[in-house]
């Protein structure tokens, strides 16, 4: 039984992640769609709200399951027996930030093995923080987020993205 984790902020969940995620669960047994807390980020959702939103856009994928966690990943794969930790990489403005945080995680927790997937061309410009940003000013973000959930975003972030979160 192989378990990954796909860990995030998700704030809010893209096409780009769902992507991820979709092919995530091609490859492993079981797969926890994990939202964590990244201390570098201010968030305009609460992590309820974005583990709602997620579970929204799982669709008919059976071997998926979406949690929070408020501590290191490290520790949470541990505790869920996951040997894989999957990260998207768009570019190799990503590649320093994931490289160091892989080999955090392989230091903390020797047992899992972060695998990176190369995102798809048509998603290699897509980021939350960039969707924040076009919907803050009123811009069309229909191609950027799954359609379930767009009325949810745009309501929250054409009001000017609140964080409702301590
Ligand atoms: O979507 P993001 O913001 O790029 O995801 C980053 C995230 C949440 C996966 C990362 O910040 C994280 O793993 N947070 C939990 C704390 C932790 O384990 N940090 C890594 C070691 S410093």
């Amino acid at each position: 039984m192989k378990t990954a984790i796909c860990p995030g902020s998700f704030d809010p969940v893209t096409l780009g992640h769902l992507d991820i995620i979709n092919r995530a669960c091609k490859i492993f047994d079981h797969v926890i769609v994990s939202v964590l807390v990244n201390p570098e980020k201010h968030t305009a959702f609460t992590v309820k709200e974005r583990i709602e939103m997620l579970k929204q856009c799982m669709g008919n994928l059976d071997n998926v399951e979406v949690v929070g966690f408020d501590g290191l990943i490290a520790d949470y794969a541990k505790i869920r027996g996951a040997q894989v930790i999957v990260k998207g990489l768009r570019a190799m403005s990503d590649f320093e930030y994931e490289f160091q945080m892989a080999l955090i995680n392989k230091k903390l927790n020797p047992d899992v093995e972060t695998v990176f997937f190369t995102t798809t061309a048509e998603n290699m410009f897509l980021s939350s923080s960039g969707v924040k940003q076009v919907a803050s000013f009123g811009g069309d973000i229909s191609n950027f987020v799954p359609g379930c959930i767009l009325g949810k975003i745009e309501q929250r972030l054409y009001a000017g993205g609140i964080q409702n979160e301590s």
